[in-house]
């Protein structure tokens, strides 16, 4: 079979049906055709989006981001009328107002809430299973895994250092490591760095439920990201999509992945003005770190929105590299169901 004729030939039947039966324990949970979960991603997971991939067989996952509870009320209510199909709600625990947020969910009848951000409290855990939604979690260790699957959550998600925006330190070639042979009694989704079929099915022959993937989705023809920021995705190259640099310990910086741009480059010199200031008494150690932490504020609404890609955050994986071209999001997922099945049917025979 030459190379031409392999890209667009079908998969065989039982290639299908065997990635179906290794995804069938993440999609049952999420009630989808597929295990495959668009990472919630703030400003670009809005309805349209959403509702693409669960009406194309994935697992939507609305971005709350810092809005507030009427203004997600609505935006679930916009999602609901454009899918019959299941999607889910990302929360940020560090919300001020994130039991409100548990219960717009609730009482808008979501079925899986992702806590992302930290690990949730108790409480919320409780309100949102009390609820009858399903929690989701990220752990990002072994320990804090084992720790939240005790705490109550139904599913958990590993995120390696490769993903795109606020990350750990850790691969996900080293987490799934770690974690997915030790996790049975929940499902565990893996996220970061994924962009083709091949690497979802090796996680899923590692053990993991399924995947989850951001950047790949930025492009769909459906998600509202400016053009711009569209096409800075189209451009970028791994090696592009780089972790913020902190210049001082003294000074934490939350470690985001994004394209670099003019933005990523004033950051080190504002990083290192403040730093100056600070070091010849001119501003307070406090009032420093507020001032370096201030720098991104509406960055990324800037970049996705206003299509500001210079000055704008554009938080992207490593997996940029391999988002060539606009697409709709039935057709990444059928590519990428697709590139799973061929990759099991060519080491078949
Ligand atoms: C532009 C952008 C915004 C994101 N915003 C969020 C967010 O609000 N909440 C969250 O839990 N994860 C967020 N993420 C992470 C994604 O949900 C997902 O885990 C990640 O993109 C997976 O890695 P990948 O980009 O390599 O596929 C964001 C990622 C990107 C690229």
């Amino acid at each position: 079979m030459d190379a031409l004729t392999q890209a667009t030939a079908p998969p065989p039947a039982e290639a299908l049906a065997a990635i179906d039966a290794l995804m069938a324990r993440g999609a049952a949970f999420f009630g989808s055709r597929y295990a495959i979960m668009g990472g919630a991603m703030s400003w670009v997971s809005e309805r349209n989006l959403v509702a693409a991939l669960s009406n194309a067989g994935a697992f939507g996952v609305i971005a709350c981001g810092a809005m507030e509870p009427p203004r997600l009320a609505e935006e679930i209510a916009a999602t609901q009328a454009l899918t019959q199909k299941p999607f889910g709600v990302n929360l940020i625990t560090m919300h001020p107002r994130l039991e409100q947020l548990v219960q717009t969910c609730i009482d808008h009848k979501v079925g899986h809430i992702v806590f992302a951000g930290g690990i949730p409290p108790g409480s919320a855990i409780k309100a949102a299973k009390d609820g009858g939604a399903k929690v989701v979690c990220f752990a990002p260790a072994l320990a804090l895994a084992k720790k939240l699957v005790r705490s109550g959550a139904d599913a958990l998600v590993i995120e390696g250092s490769e993903a795109g925006g606020h990350i750990g330190p850790v691969s996900l070639t080293v987490l799934a490591q770690e974690i997915l042979p030790h996790i049975r009694d929940v499902p565990v989704f893996v996220a970061g760095g994924i962009g083709r079929g091949e690497a979802i099915l090796s996680y899923l022959e590692m053990g993991a439920a399924g995947a989850q993937l951001g950047t790949r989705f930025v492009c769909a023809t459906e998600s509202i990201a400016h053009p711009n920021f569209k096409k800075a995705f189209i451009r970028g190259a791994a090696r592009d999509a780089l972790p913020t640099v902190q210049l001082d310990e003294r000074f934490p910086v939350i470690p985001v992945r994004a394209l670099q741009n003019g933005g990523t480059r004033r950051f080190l010199e504002h990083q290192a003005e403040t730093i100056r200031r600070f070091l010849a008494g001119e501003v307070e150690k406090g009032a420093a770190q507020l001032e370096i932490e201030h720098f991104w504020a509406g960055a990324l609404r800037r970049a996705v929105i206003d299509g500001d890609v210079e000055n704008g955050s554009l938080m992207a994986g490593q997996s940029v590299g391999l988002v060539t071209r606009e697409q709709p999001v039935a057709e990444i997922v059928q590519e990428l169901v697709t590139q799973a099945a061929m990759a099991l049917a060519a080491r078949q025979g």
